[in-house]
């Protein structure tokens, strides 16, 4: 007899369409993203009208490859589980419905999975994650500091109070008049310049674990602006280097501070800006001087897919966490809370 559990599980949140099937929580075999990025590129942004329908033509071919590379048919599956949330919302139906209607044909548990958990899980696909641990949370929606004790306990001890730092990146970019996404070609930027305009480092509050970029993008726009106005020739790089330094200083700092006041051992970073070589740099010499073990997942596991939400999802099954026919898509989806309530 098997005893391999095995996982197939969607997301379709933002703009990929992404199904990967799962084994024991750890090993991925097969994990198809089919990226949106071109389509969108056009108009500078996720359009979430054209991002539902892409998911809608996609979902189906994106289910059966999955099901093809990993060498299994549905009959083997032990789950189906999909991304709940947060998200676009018209996005994230065009995966759950999916999800619903094999979990239904099927007859298979239907688990319900938060997109950030996902994120942080996709460490449990590479090198394991050891609690208790610090997760910092870099997306273009989402800036988080999570403290877990455990398995599914998932405590916010700081976010940001307005721009994702994602979005900040982005934003900066496009002001450079760089093509969306904008954040690796900032990064990219960054490693050729100099930090001549030593931009605000926004700490917020003493012992605040929150995060605030809409000063800093307000700050290079203005910068911008001025030098534009008197006719000044604006060097790209050194624009990309200070903007990366301010934010990777403060992300540092306060993921360095959470993990010494929460006594913690590990940092485990996640979600797309994860990737960003700046900020890798900097985390790796801060964990080594502070001997705290750091885990970013690799480039691929950063950005959005399916891998991520069938390792979250493992967890949830053996905790025999489903959800109903009833399951709906939740935009605004508590990270805190969401295992309590399916
Ligand atoms: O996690 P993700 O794929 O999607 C969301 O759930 O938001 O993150 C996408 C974000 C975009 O804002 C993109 O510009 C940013 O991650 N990003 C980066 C880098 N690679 C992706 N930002 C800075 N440096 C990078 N190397
Ligand atoms: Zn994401």
């Amino acid at each position: 007899m098997n005893n391999d559990t095995l996982i197939l599980a969607v997301e379709s949140s933002c703009d990929e369409t992404s199904v990967s099937i799962i084994e024991n929580g750890t090993t991925i075999k097969s994990n198809i993203v089919l990226s949106q990025i071109e389509s969108h590129k056009r108009f500078g942004g996720v359009v979430p009208e054209v991002a539902s329908r892409h998911h809608v033509e996609g979902i189906t071919t994106t289910i059966d490859k999955a099901l093809n590379e990993a060498q299994v048919t549905m009959e083997d599956i032990d789950a189906v589980a999909v991304t709940q949330g947060p998200g676009l919302i018209g996005a994230l139906l065009v995966g759950i419905n999916a999800a619903k209607a094999l979990a239904f044909a099927y007859d298979k548990p239907l688990i319900p999975v938060h997109h950030i958990a996902g994120h942080i899980y996709a460490n449990n696909l590479e090198e394991g994650m050891n609690f208790p641990l610090i997760a910092l949370i870099v997306s273009g929606g989402h800036t988080e500091l999570i403290y877990m004790k455990d398995h599914l306990s998932f405590e916010i001890i700081g976010e940001t109070r307005d721009d994702a730092v994602g979005e900040a990146y982005d934003k900066v970019a496009r002001t450079l008049g760089l093509s969306y996404p904008g954040g690796p070609q900032i990064d990219h930027l960054a490693s050729k310049g100099n930090d001549t305009y030593n931009f605000p480092r926004v700490w917020l509050e003493k012992d605040s674990y929150d995060f605030s970029f809409s000063g800093l993008k307000s700050a290079v726009i203005n910068a911008l602006h001025n030098q534009r106005q008197k006719n000044q020739t604006i060097i790209d790089a050194d624009v990309a280097t200070s903007f990366q330094n301010s934010v990777v200083e403060v992300l540092v700092g306060k993921a360095i501070q959470a993990c010494k006041a929460y006594g913690v051992k590990e940092l485990i970073v996640a979600g797309g800006v994860a990737s960003n070589s700046g900020l890798r740099n900097e985390l790796t010499k801060a964990c080594e001087a502070n001997n705290i073990h750091l885990a970013i997942p690799s480039a691929k596991l950063c950005t959005d897919n399916g891998a991520m939400i069938g390792a979250a999802a493992h967890y949830l099954y053996l905790n025999n966490v489903s959800a109903n026919m009833d399951l709906n898509g939740d935009s605004g989806l508590d990270l805190e809370y969401f295992v309590d309530e399916v």
